[in-house]
């Protein structure tokens, strides 16, 4: 393989996803099955399927998110051995669902690794039949973990799936660090308008909202955070940021972040307040965050001054800027490439692990959604550590004592 593919830079800022490659080399857990794979398509997520294949998984994987895809990327794994695409780069959002369609019906996965859970709804939907061979999943986002949830709750989830969302070592890193800088250097790229002074408007307090909120404000944002839950709410006035209604940030907010997982928190009532010039974002998982049929209807005609930004013409003559297409600010505009590595790299590391415990486990563990266990977690955190050459302390055995002993017996009282 060449050594200027695609993906020779993120192995490079991969350290976890590599060492877990030399590791499972030998062991090879995965030997003899199926891993599917549904993932942004972009170079570090080549690397887990590298890593996957490394470890003896023959891998098929599809998209899940149609415009995130790079067709370099795509080619070079599809090149490699064990590895097999069902995804191209400039798929409509027809042809990503007949992709994923086929995977499930050809591919026949013994695990399923999604990000959004599309591939796991719809192997339920669809696909009772492959569903019942499946051994189990993992799910990567917030968003999916809701889904699976529903699943669950409705007693149709046919196999165990570990939500790696919402383990300390992907949301404290992955949704706070990963989406807060990726998010803001893409909007910062496709827009060249700057940041500092600007009113950013960020709706959703939860990890992302909080990445993205700390990190506007930190290259000198004006920052202002829309909540529905008040303890959430609480915390962004105690973080210093200012909060308000999305009724009361509309007229004055520059530039609008949705952070929520849900859909239209940016509505044709809210557009019909905003200030000329407003930008429009979303980084949450689904383009439904920005009523974009409402912002449609208000508009006489659409232009696109530059890649990734259209722009809504009011009869007003007011002018709102939609991000890429109100998709995934950070993975579908013309410049964006996701996540920084390192950050992703200890994602996919619990995405490899949650995979690890399927095949290794799968005995085990019946149909539900399960948390990836602590040791899991502390382990990939470990490793991580040890590619930075960072070292920690051990409890001292006086301490573990002292965490053990409810009467404090050595204490005064
Ligand atoms: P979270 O659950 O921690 O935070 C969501 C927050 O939005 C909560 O605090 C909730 O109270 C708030 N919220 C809900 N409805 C709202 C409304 N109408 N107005 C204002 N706030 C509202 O979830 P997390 O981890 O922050 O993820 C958020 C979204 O971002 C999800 O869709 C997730 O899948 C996606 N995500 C995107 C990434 C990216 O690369 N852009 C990476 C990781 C997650």
């Amino acid at each position: 393989m060449s050594e200027t593919d695609a993906l020779t830079w993120a192995r490079a800022n991969t350290p976890v996803l590599q060492s877990l490659a030399t590791e499972h080399a030998t062991d090879t857990p995965f030997a003899g099955l199926t891993v599917a794979v549904a993932t942004h398509l972009e170079a570090k997520s080549g690397v887990l399927i590298e890593t996957l294949a490394a470890a003896g998984a023959a891998v098929a994987f599809t998209p899940s998110e149609p415009q995130s895809t790079h067709g370099d990327v795509v080619d070079t794994l599809d090149a490699q051995d064990a590895i097999t695409a069902y995804a191209w780069e400039g798929m409509t959002d027809e042809e990503f669902a007949d992709a994923q369609h086929t995977l499930l019906e050809t591919a026949e996965p013994d695990i399923i690794l999604d990000d959004g859970c599309e591939l796991i709804a719809k192997v339920h939907a669809a696909h009772p039949e492959v569903a019942e061979t499946v051994l189990g999943g993992g799910e990567q986002t917030t968003a999916g973990i809701t889904r699976l949830e529903a699943m669950d709750a409705e007693g149709v989830l046919a196999f165990p799936c570990f939500t790696v969302n919402d383990t300390p070592m992907k949301h404290y890193f992955d949704n706070v660090h990963g989406t807060g800088e990726s998010a803001l250097a893409n909007i910062a790229i496709s827009t060249n308008t700057v940041l500092s002074g600007t009113r950013v408007v960020i709706a959703g307090y939860g990890y992302c909202g909080r990445g993205v909120a700390r990190k506007a404000r930190g290259v000198g944002a004006q920052t202002i955070v829309t909540e529905v839950d008040p303890r959430k709410a609480l915390q962004a006035h105690m973080d210093g940021h200012r909060v308000l209604s999305m009724a009361q940030a509309a007229p004055i907010g520059e530039l609008f972040i949705t952070t929520t997982g849900t859909r239209e928190v940016l509505r044709a009532e809210h557009i019909e307040q905003m200030q000329d010039g407003a930008q429009l974002a979303n980084a949450g998982h689904f383009d439904v965050e920005i009523d974009l049929a409402g912002i449609e209807a208000m508009a006489t005609e659409t232009s696109e001054p530059t890649p990734g930004v259209r722009s809504y013409h009011l009869s007003d003559g007011r002018r709102i800027h939609l991000l890429a297409e109100g998709r995934l600010v950070n993975l579908t505009g013309p410049y964006s490439s996701g996540h920084p590595a390192e950050v992703i790299d200890t994602t996919h590391a619990m995405m490899f692990a949650a995979g690890r415990e399927v095949a290794t486990r799968h005995a085990e563990l019946s149909p539900g959604v399960y948390a990836i266990p602590d040791r899991v977690d502390r382990q990939i955190a470990e490793r991580k550590l040890r590619t930075l050459g960072v070292e920690i302390d051990e409890p001292t055995a006086a301490q573990d004592a002292y965490r053990d002993d409810w009467q404090h017996a050595e204490s005064s009282f």
